[in-house]
C-alpha cells in the first residue's frame, strides 16, 4: 500500500492554477519576452496586488527587490559561475525564491507544481514528477541533472556549481546539504569542483551532508545527521561523521537491482576542475600533502 494519497483541489481553484502556471511558462519560453519584466510583474500581482508600475509608485522600495535586476545572488560572485547561464535563469530562481515567502509557494499543492515548472527551466534536466517542497535552494540550478520521480524536502541545500546527478527515486531530506565544491585547507580561495552523485533510490535522511565528489551508489542510505566524505556502494547504510558503512540491505536475487544506474566500484566520474584560474597546476599554493599534519 502506498505511503502517500492523492489530494485534488476544487475543479475552479483546480483551472485557475493552472492556467496561472501555463500562461507563466509559456511567457519563459517565448525568446521574445523578457523575463526579468516578467518576473517583477507577476511577484507584484502576487505579492502586492497590484501591477508593478503603480507599486513603483506608491512604494518604490517594495518594488525594488521585485526587479531580478535588482537583486544578487551568492553564486554571481563566484568566479566559476557561468554568467550567461546563470543570467538566464536568475529572474527564474528569483521567482520560485520570492514566491516562497508567499502562501501560494507554501502551500504543497501550489508549491510543487510552481516550482516543478520553474525547475523544468532552470536544472539541465528534469524527469518526471520531480518534488520540490518548500525552502529548498540551488546555487547556480542549471547545472542540476534530476531523473523520474526525484524528491527535495523541505530546506535541502543542493550546491551544483560543480554538476549534481540526481538519479531516479533519489530523496534529500529536510536540511540536508549536497556540495559540489571544495576548498583548499590551506588557501580558501583555491576551490575545486567536483561533480557529486546520487543514485536511484538514494535517501540522504534528514540533516546529512554529502561533501563534493561522493558517488552515492544505487539502494544506498545517508542516516540522518551523517556527514558524508566517501563514496558507498550500493544497498549501503552509511552512519555518523564521517559516515561509514554500518548497514547492509539484503538485495540478493532481487530483480530491481539486475542492473545499477550508479555503481560507485565502476563508475566513470568526471575530471575535477580549480575553479579559480590563478591556482593552475604549477601554482605554489597547490594542495601538497606533505604541508598537512594529523596530530
Ligand atoms: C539509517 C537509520 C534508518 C538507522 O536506523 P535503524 O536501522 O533503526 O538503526 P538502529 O537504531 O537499530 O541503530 C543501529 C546502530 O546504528 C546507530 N545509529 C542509528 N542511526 C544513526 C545515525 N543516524 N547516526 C549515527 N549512528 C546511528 C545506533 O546507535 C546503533 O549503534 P550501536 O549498534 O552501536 O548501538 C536512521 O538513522 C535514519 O537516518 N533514519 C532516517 C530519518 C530521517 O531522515 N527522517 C526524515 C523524515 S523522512
Amino acid at each position: 500500500m502506498p505511503w502517500l494519497t492523492k489530494r485534488a483541489l476544487a475543479v475552479d481553484s483546480e483551472t485557475q492554477l493552472q492556467s496561472f502556471i501555463g500562461s507563466l511558462a509559456e511567457q519563459f519560453d517565448d525568446p521574445s519576452v523578457d523575463r526579468n519584466l516578467l518576473v517583477r510583474e507577476t511577484l507584484a500581482q502576487v505579492m502586492h496586488g497590484d501591477r508593478f508600475e503603480t507599486i513603483s509608485e506608491r512604494a518604490p522600495m517594495a518594488a525594488f527587490s521585485l526587479d531580478p535586476r535588482n537583486i544578487t545572488f551568492e553564486a554571481e560572485y563566484y568566479i566559476a559561475t557561468d554568467q550567461q547561464k546563470f543570467q538566464q535563469v536568475k529572474p527564474l530562481l528569483w521567482l520560485w525564491k520570492s514566491l516562497d515567502l508567499t502562501p501560494l509557494g507554501q502551500s504543497i499543492y501550489s508549491g510543487l507544481a510552481i516550482r516543478r515548472m520553474l525547475a523544468e527551466r532552470i536544472f539541465k534536466r528534469v524527469g518526471k514528477n520531480l518534488k520540490i517542497f518548500q525552502n529548498v535552494e540551488v546555487s547556480v540550478g542549471y547545472n542540476i541533472e534530476a531523473g523520474d520521480d526525484v524528491t527535495l524536502h523541505r530546506y535541502a541545500f543542493i550546491d551544483d556549481i560543480g554538476g549534481v546527478e540526481l538519479h531516479d527515486e533519489a530523496s534529500i531530506s529536510d536540511f540536508a546539504n549536497i556540495y559540489s565544491h571544495t576548498h583548499s585547507v590551506l588557501d580558501m580561495p583555491d576551490v575545486t569542483l567536483k561533480k557529486t552523485v546520487i543514485g536511484r533510490g538514494v535517501r540522504v535522511a534528514y540533516h546529512a551532508t554529502v561533501l563534493a565528489g561522493a558517488v552515492l551508489s544505487d539502494d544506498s542510505m545517508m542516516g540522518a545527521m551523517s556527514l558524508v566524505t566517501r563514496d558507498f556502494e550500493p544497498h549501503v547504510i552509511g552512519l555518523g561523521i564521517p559516515a561509514k558503512p554500518r548497514i547492509w540491505k539484503e538485495r540478493e536475487g532481487n530483480p530491481d537491482f539486475a542492473t545499477f544506474q550508479v555503481d560507485s566500484r565502476s563508475y566513470q566520474r568526471s575530471a575535477d576542475i580549480r575553479a579559480n584560474p590563478d591556482f593552475d597546476e604549477n601554482s605554489p599554493f597547490k594542495e601538497d600533502a606533505s604541508l598537512i599534519k594529523q596530530k
